[in-house]
């Protein structure tokens, strides 16, 4: 490919990095790949595939781009990202396309967007989810940045990207830092989800008894179901991976100590500065936290220890836990979609959110069944606020009611901890109170700290010295 110029650029050939290229290359767009290891370089090159070209100088690498230059960035989120936007200025020209592909903080990308646009470049935060696999052979990508940019790289994404029933999991977010929160807000409901299974998990086995067998049956039966998504689907292929020996589950080996690379914390932290619950999506941040304090848990177990069986039969049970499971996965993505439906009238976005759904169906960490179904509530309503609202979710909820509220009542007086599936049917229950006891809090601040009140029909902010109500 001698003269050839490249369609895309690539920068850091991670897996990530390289895999996404390949995907691209498979689709008949030549690509140029630039990583600063000579290794990764080499890997790529002895590929010797036609459309795909490594560099380990930066100077070759974006001369081999045909303009406007397309380049994207799939390095680690932080520092490295402005590194390389620096080191890149100087080699660009006016209209060049620079994308971060990374799990970058949305607030880094509004301001490295702002700094770019000064200089006649766009600047795209674009969240790809999928993993190794999903960059291979189809992710779903959410990019946010300059619309009419978006129209010189679209044919590619739209190649590349995963499919459902032919349709393309990717499509433009919006302006600035869209795509990067809305992908910030995916990893939210990701770990809601599993934290959700792992609920399950436990509830099957320390609450039901189950053996790793039985529990692998119930989460292969609801991959085929209503409650079918991609982390069910490999939970349940977890549940019959063997240790090196093959004698038991590799699972069963390892540490109840669950890392974090920090997305998760994001929202819970960016939906508390929107004043926007997620209470489902904090629980499961606050429960990776709590399982890192293994020698305080090991400490307490031998003073609070012992849980009982359940008492009613597994399989009993078992339905009443799908209906539970059903009902807080609801919650979960509804609680997101209340997220991104705010971020939206704050920050300006003008998101879509049928068109968020629609490209969540396929490629990403948290594609479901269920994403169908908040696609059609939002396409019914473009302006539903709330997915509880909707009415075929309406009706569903209600009929799940009875299963979660005795998963988790049961579970609390089993001793057993199920604090997202609690979460939840909490949440809702406070969500559907037209009168919640904030009167109190707010009579209560007064009290201490003359931080006024207002009252039920009557204008204006008000102040009591409530100590000199007290009696004596
Ligand atoms: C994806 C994932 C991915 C994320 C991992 C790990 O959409 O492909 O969200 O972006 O890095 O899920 O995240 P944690 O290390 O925070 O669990």
């Amino acid at each position: 490919m001698a003269a050839k110029k490249c369609a895309f650029g690539m920068i850091g050939l991670g897996t990530m990095g390289s895999n996404l290229l390949l995907n691209i290359a498979d689709h008949g767009f030549a690509a140029a790949g630039f990583d600063k290891s000579e290794e990764q370089v080499k890997k790529l090159n002895d590929l010797e595939n036609e459309n795909v070209k490594g560099f380990t100088d930066i100077k070759e690498f974006v001369g081999s781009l045909k303009s406007p230059r397309t380049l994207m960035m799939l390095v680690p989120a932080g520092k490295i990202v402005d590194d390389v936007i620096e080191e890149l200025l100087p080699l660009l020209d006016k209209g060049d396309i620079i994308i971060d592909g990374g799990n970058s903080h949305f607030t880094d990308t509004e301001v490295r967007a702002a700094e770019l646009d000064k200089k006649g470049l766009h600047f795209f935060g674009m969240g790809i989810s999928g993993g190794e696999e999903g960059a291979r052979h189809g992710p779903s990508m959410m990019p946010g940045g300059n619309k009419q940019a978006y129209k010189e790289v679209r044919h590619i994404f739209e190649a590349i990207a995963a499919k459902v029933n032919d349709v393309p999991c990717v499509a433009y977010i919006g302006p600035g830092a869209s795509g990067h929160f809305v992908k910030m807000v995916h990893n939210g409901i990701e770990y809601a989800l599993m934290e959700l299974i792992s609920e399950s998990y436990e509830f099957m086995q320390r609450g039901l008894g189950m053996d790793n067998k039985a529990i692998k049956g119930v989460f292969d039966k609801w991959s085929k179901g209503r409650l079918q998504g991609f982390l069910i689907e490999i939970t349940a292929e977890i549940f019959s991976f063997k240790n090196a020996k093959g004698d038991h589950l590799l699972l069963d080996d390892i540490k109840d100590e669950a890392k974090a690379k920090g997305t998760g914390k994001w929202t819970s932290q960016g939906a508390m500065d929107l004043v926007l619950p997620v209470p489902l999506i904090d629980t499961a941040v606050s429960m990776r936290d709590l399982s890192k304090y293994k020698e305080l848990r090991t400490e307490a177990s031998k003073i609070y220890n012992g849980s009982d069986k359940l008492k009613d039969k597994p399989e009993e049970y078992i339905k009443h836990l799908e209906k539970a499971f059903y009902f807080a996965m609801v919650n979960a993505y509804a609680q997101g979609m209340h997220l991104l439906y705010k971020a939206s009238e704050v920050y300006n976005y003008k998101l879509e959110l049928d068109q968020i759904a629609k490209i969540w169906r396929g490629g990403c960490i948290i594609r479901s069944e269920f994403l169908d179904k908040i696609y059609s509530a939002f396409q019914a309503n473009a302006q539903l606020e709330h997915l509880l609202l909707d009415k075929y979710v309406q009706t569903e909820i209600k009929k799940s009611l009875p299963g979660i509220r005795k998963v988790v009542s049961d579970a609390v007086n089993a001793g057993i901890g199920l604090p997202a599936f609690a979460s939840s049917i909490s949440y809702f229950d406070t969500f559907r109170s037209e009168q919640m006891p904030s009167n109190l809090i707010q009579a209560q601040r007064d009290f201490f700290g003359a931080h006024t009140y207002e009252l039920i029909g009557r204008e204006g902010v008000f102040h009591t010295d409530w100590a000199s109500n007290v009696e004596a």
